[in-house]
């Protein structure tokens, strides 16, 4: 029996990175999951897992629309007869100086990391609400809440929107039974993080990837799956008295006091 046997779970953002990661975590830990997202990949996604014999359903959702949320939610609902777990997970990142930052680059990656979480647990919730059961994690990072890079104003300000988000939503649903956590990750080895390294230096991608892994006290990035181990935890009724938190998993990089790291 899994930590997650039985349990009706929706990841979004699941078609790769630390969504594919969670998907699959939880559905090996016996979750039925609903993998969200806009890209077409979450149906090579799902059908990869239903091979490896993981129940999984994929669905076409771009967390910026409302409606979309709530059709899915719908179909889930339908099938299944409820909800336990949402992941808000989906998430977008792009590097730009604020000065060049301009409106609708901001206003990306504010709809898709604080609208599009937002947009899935309204969707979500109600369903939660009346069963007086649910565990949501919402997906912020350790850039924005603790830490920051050069270029990263529009994504640090949404990953620490989620914080607060996390908070003021733990607070109102901690009566009717639903927990609500953040995940603060460090640098996690996903296609986000090879982009934006192919951003930092279009020749030499795998020379920033080896500097990222340089300044992180274990030596390396983290793993989709190590993500989704800890989601899994917080999504499981182990982690029935937490809630209003985050909880960094970064290798320990924010833990240096100097530029310095390792002996
Ligand atoms: N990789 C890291 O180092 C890292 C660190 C901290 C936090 N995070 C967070 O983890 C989450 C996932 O990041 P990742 O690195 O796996 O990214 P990724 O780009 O590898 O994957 C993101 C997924 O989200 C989907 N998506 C994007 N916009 C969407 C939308 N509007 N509706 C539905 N799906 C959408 C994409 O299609 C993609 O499948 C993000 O919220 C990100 O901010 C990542």
């Amino acid at each position: 029996m899994g930590k997650l046997s039985g349990k009706v779970a929706i990841v979004t953002g699941a078609a790769m990175g630390n969504g594919e990661g969670m998907a699959r975590v939880m559905a090996r830990h016996g979750a039925h999951v609903a993998l969200w997202d806009r890209s077409d990949s979450v149906f090579a996604t799902a059908r990869a897992m239903q091979d490896e014999g993981l129940s999984a359903k994929p669905y076409k959702v771009d967390v910026t629309r409302f409606e979309a949320c709530c059709e899915a939610t719908d179909a889930i609902l339908q099938a299944n007869g409820r909800i336990d777990i949402l992941c808000n997970n989906a998430g977008v990142a792009r590097l730009a100086n604020f000065l060049e930052m301009d409106d609708n680059l901001r206003d990306f990656h504010f709809s898709v990391n604080i609208i599009g979480g937002w947009n899935a647990t309204k969707a979500v919730l109600p369903s939660m609400k009346a069963r007086r059961y649910g565990k949501i994690v919402n997906m912020s990072s350790v850039t924005g809440p603790m830490v920051v890079d050069e270029g990263m104003s529009a994504y640090a300000t949404s990953k620490a929107a989620i914080i607060g988000f996390t908070k003021a939503l733990a607070r109102d649903m901690a009566k009717y039974g639903i927990n609500v956590n953040a995940i603060c990750p460090g640098y996690i080895l996903t296609p986000m993080v090879e982009h934006t390294a192919r951003e930092s230096n279009p020749s030499d991608p795998q020379r920033v990837i080896a500097g990222i892994a340089a300044g992180v006290p274990l030596g390396r990035l983290g793993t989709p799956a190590e993500i989704g181990e800890l989601a899994a935890f917080l999504a499981s009724d182990e982690a029935s008295y937490i809630t209003g938190t985050q909880i960094v998993i970064d290798g320990g990089s924010t833990l240096p006091e100097t530029m310095t790291v390792g002996a």
